[in-house]
């Protein structure tokens, strides 16, 4: 391996762009080749790294020519949801580790193909999860991991972000939400919550996810967003959105939890990731951020709870979890409040130093399949739908 890691790009939209500078301020690395199907894009990208790292990396619009692994050490699949699998597939093949942005799966059919070709192949894949190194969240999970929490319970999560604009000017921006949007209804984006509520049940390495069922509401909000809104593409109104405004899906894992997750883009509301974790002895909640401890609260705080709003950052001086102690020390750097560099590092780490990945194809199909199996679910009227053992077994036993 080169004294740099040579990283090909893959999809030099928002994300990939955004990816770009985190990677380039990663010592140790250089971006060498990159791909998207619209040349202004990546023109302006190569003009970016080729000043910000002193050469010019090549250029292609078909990443079928990325497959040399003399020439690539890794690849970061950074475009539209649809491709992933298909490009993490042919990069395991190619023996070039592979890390992929987050999104859901198609099919589950996909998703096995996925672990199998790993098996088969051992290249190293990840999924690109960034929440999995949310402050918040790592905290959170350091204070279960110590049993403060008892046993848990159930969790919630949600992706609650308003994309009103981003979706309905998907023409103009060439963006895929948008696509998505008028053809399928599910749970489309369940890894910014399921990815760090999976690592705290410890889904794949001694739990599981059994089965799900999913339920959509019906889908308004972006036709009255378009119809009041005056630069909008008014040829959406003759159009039937497929995606429900809000999709509830609740899981049930080996162990007994229950996972609620909420998918929430398409009306007018503040962002949230809806964290929530409930065990026999306390409970987080990120919408009021606040911890409640048997050990610290008593009953009659119940009903006024409001004055311990925001008491997390009582707890954090004692249980930050060490990965941000140490980033902290460092200095906090990268896109999202710092989760972006430490989930492209710890990619970068792993791939260098030869180590399993944090987050490996197991729990990447694990993730993925939900979108595929909420769809299923919902489109049979929120009939229980079998999660897979993607592991075939190993779960019990895998740490
Ligand atoms: N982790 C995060 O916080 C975060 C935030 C935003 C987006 N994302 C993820 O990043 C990905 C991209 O999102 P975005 O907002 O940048 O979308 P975008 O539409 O702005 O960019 C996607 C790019 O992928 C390119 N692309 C699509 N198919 C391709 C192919 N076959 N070959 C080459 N290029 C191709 C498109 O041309 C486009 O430029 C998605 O998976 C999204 O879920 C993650």
């Amino acid at each position: 391996m080169n004294e740099k890691l040579r990283i090909g790009m893959i999809g030099m939209g928002c994300r990939g762009r955004e990816v770009m500078k985190t990677v380039l301020g990663i010592d140790g690395v250089s971006i060498s080749f990159i791909c998207d199907l619209y040349d202004d894009r990546t023109e302006a990208a190569r003009a970016e790294i080729e000043k910000r790292q002193g050469f010019s990396p090549r250029v292609t619009d078909d990443w079928h020519t990325m497959t040399d692994r003399e020439e690539l050490d890794a690849v970061l699949v950074t475009c539209s949801w649809e491709p992933h699998i298909e490009m993490a597939v042919a990069f395991m093949e190619a023996g070039i580790p592979v890390g992929v942005e987050v999104g859901g799966a198609y099919s589950v059919e996909d998703c096995f193909l996925l672990v199998r070709t790993f098996e088969r192949t051992k290249t190293p894949v990840m999924l690109l999860e960034n929440c999995c190194y949310g402050r918040y969240e790592l905290m959170v999970k350091n204070m279960v991991d110590l049993g403060l929490f008892g046993e848990i319970v159930h969790c919630e999560g949600g992706y609650r972000h308003d994309l009103r604009r981003e979706i309905t000017f998907g023409r103009e921006n060439r963006h895929y939400r948008l696509r998505n949007y008028l053809a399928r209804c599910c749970e489309n984006y369940p890894t910014h919550e399921l990815g760090p509520i999976s690592q705290i049940l410890h889904i794949n390495r001694g739990n599981r996810m059994v089965s799900l069922v999913s339920m959509a509401s019906k889908a308004k909000g972006l036709h009255d967003y378009i119809g009041r809104t005056d630069d909008a593409d008014r040829s959406l109104l003759n159009r039937d959105f497929a995606q429900g405004d809000v999709v509830t899906t609740i899981i049930k894992c080996a162990n007994g939890e229950t996972v609620t997750l909420t998918l929430d883009t398409t009306l007018p509301r503040a962002y949230s990731r809806q964290f929530t974790v409930q065990g026999t002895r306390g409970m987080y909640s990120e919408e009021n951020n606040s911890i409640y401890l048997d050990r610290d609260h008593t009953e009659d705080m119940h009903f006024s709870w409001k004055k311990q709003w925001n008491n997390a950052e009582k707890y954090r001086e004692r249980y930050e979890h060490p990965i941000w102690r140490e980033f902290l020390a460092d200095g906090l750097r990268g896109g999202h409040g710092g989760m972006d560099h430490l989930v492209y590092s710890d990619f970068l780490r792993c791939v260098r130093e030869g180590l399993p990945m944090p987050i490996d194809a197991y729990d990447m199909a694990s993730l993925m399949c939900i979108s595929a199996l909420s769809e299923q679910s919902i489109a049979t009227g929120s009939m229980p739908v079998a999660i897979p053992d993607f592991t075939s077994g190993k779960w019990i036993s895998r740490t």
